[in-house]
């Protein structure tokens, strides 16, 4: 037999990004889990993913909802267990779907047996060492080492008894670790073997453009910036000595061969964000610009433009995704109602068109918009942590509505979910929109099945000439085009192939999008 000369997996595929907690509760405790998923699969095999992301469900207090890890190598008993673990692996790679996890190397939990014991010992101690303490500054220490501050809003410096701080650039429960520390890598590269050889299929990477701290630890040139942000010349992230860490993971992922690392990368700058993903680094980075775009002919182009460019000068492969966990869900983003969701049914369109690898948050497929959750319901720490300016990231992060026409909708036996599901829901449940050809579920279904079956859409994206108010593209036989102005555009020449919304004559309607083959 000759080299195996086909593109590795990842290259070209569709990952189902589910967070656990609200995919499907198979216990009845309102919360979601493992064998949920496990439960679910063939909805996901009809779908039409490849592979699955699932967010942490290794132990942790839930401060930052498993971002704030207590036991990188075990289950959360909220989410099942190892053997759990282990069934989901199994049966998703007997229906042809890999499985990947998150890892959160940059902090763990303030319950981590590293950080109980680093606060039962003394300042300079090994065990300190581990996390990043410092003295603090001023006559008696009592100010913080430097002005740095929480994405999650507040300082990022927490004082301890003996008066030394520890930084947390997120939560207070959220300890950076110090990765100067030879002991933070070997500890993660045993992690990342421990799932490897469980036979998951690789890694989605938390704050990966952080865990390298600049030496000194210098201010913050501004600190007035909005939560949940930050720009690419922040100290706090984005340091050169990042990317010898990336080459010291990448050398663990290595050793088996097919796994693949995603980063999440926010960095802005098309030649910085590159540096992620040479050859020696991740595999992938996830690109934010489409997710970011407004619903504009011009903002689209721009972001589609610019994150091929990104990862052009290293031939990487461009990656997209209009939602995850931590943003407003796009039907809101996009103007909310029926407008909101035409135009998300566009941009779902133009999202599987393009060449690389595409990344759906679960229940984008059924055009869940965001939750306007009551304050009491409210859990992300971001609402305490900005003094209830915020409201932070569980509007998009509800759970799933499967069947019935009451919540819980089929996700739990418990009507108590751990946020509440808006009573409205029955028209998006999976079971309503399964059987109606025009829900958002089948305008998916229909789109990855083209997308896998035209296997040669062509690498290269090409743009053709465009109405005032439309995007139009061209890869291989495929042409997508998108119309977001106000006004009916001329279709351009082709088959059709599909649409997201009704086709009238030879135009498209605006917040529309079409596939033609020509
Ligand atoms: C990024 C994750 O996506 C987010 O949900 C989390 O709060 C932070 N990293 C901190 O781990």
């Amino acid at each position: 037999m000759g080299p195996d000369n086909r593109a590795p997996w990842w290259q070209d595929c569709v990952f189902y990004q589910v967070y656990p907690r609200s995919f499907a509760d198979s216990s009845g405790d309102g919360v979601g889990d493992l064998d949920g998923v496990t439960a679910h699969l063939d909805y996901l095999r009809e779908l039409g993913v490849d592979a699955l992301w699932l967010n942490p469900v290794m132990v942790s207090p839930m401060a930052d909802h498993g971002y704030d890890v207590a036991d990188p190598r075990a289950i959360d008993p909220l989410f099942g267990d190892l053997a759990g673990l282990d069934r989901l692996v199994a049966a998703s790679h007997e229906r042809g779907i890999r499985l990947t996890m998150d890892l959160v190397p940059n902090h763990t939990s303030s319950a981590h047996p590293w950080f109980v014991e680093a606060l039962g010992s003394a300042p300079g101690s090994r065990e300190r060492e581990r996390y990043i303490f410092r003295d603090g500054r001023g006559p008696d220490g009592a100010q913080a080492p430097n002005n740095w501050i929480s994405v999650f809003g507040g300082p990022a410096w927490t004082r301890v008894p003996d008066g030394q701080w520890y930084l947390h650039l997120f939560d207070v429960q959220q300890p950076d670790l110090n990765w100067d520390n030879p002991e933070v890598m070997a500890d993660f590269e045993t992690t990342l073997r421990f799932w490897l050889d469980r036979g998951v299929d690789g890694f989605r990477i938390d704050v990966s453009h952080g865990m390298a701290k600049p030496p000194g630890l210098p201010d913050m040139p501004v600190t007035d910036i909005k939560l949940l942000t930050h720009q690419d010349d922040d100290p706090r992230f984005n340091r050169p000595g990042v990317h010898a860490i990336h080459r010291a993971i990448r050398r663990v992922v290595d050793d088996y061969p097919g796994a693949v690392s995603v980063g999440e990368v926010w960095v802005h700058d098309n030649a910085q964000f590159a540096a992620y993903i040479r050859p020696d680094e991740l595999h992938l980075a996830f690109n934010f610009r489409l997710l970011q775009a407004e619903f504009d002919a011009g903002e689209i182009r721009d972001a589609i433009e610019n994150s091929l460019a990104a990862v052009a000068s290293v031939a990487g492969t461009p990656t997209w995704a209009l939602e995850n966990h931590d943003v407003q869900r796009s039907v809101t983003r996009y103007g909310d109602g029926a407008a909101g969701l035409a135009r998300a049914r566009a941009m779902a369109l133009v999202l599987l068109a393009l060449p690389g690898t595409v990344f759906v948050y679960n229940g984008q497929e059924l055009g869940l918009p965001e939750v306007e959750l009551p304050d009491a319901a409210l859990q992300d720490p971001v609402w305490e942590r900005s003094g209830h300016t915020e409201r932070g990231r569980d509007g998009c992060r509800v759970p799933l509505p499967w069947s019935g026409d009451t919540p819980p909708f089929g996700f739990s036996d418990d009507p108590d979910t751990w946020l509440p599901m808006p009573s409205d829901w029955a028209p998006l449940a999976v079971e309503h929109q399964a059987s109606d050809p025009d829900s958002t579920l089948s305008l998916y279904r229909r789109a990855l099945e083209i997308r896998r079956e035209r296997a040669g859409f062509g690498e290269r994206l090409e743009w053709l000439p465009a109405p005032e108010g439309a995007v139009v593209f061209r890869r291989g036989t495929l042409i997508c085009v998108v119309n977001t102005g106000s006004q009916p555009v001329a279709l351009p020449e082709g088959a059709r192939l599909l649409s997201s919304g009704p086709l009238t004559g030879a135009e498209l309607a605006p917040n529309t999008a079409a596939w033609l083959s020509g």
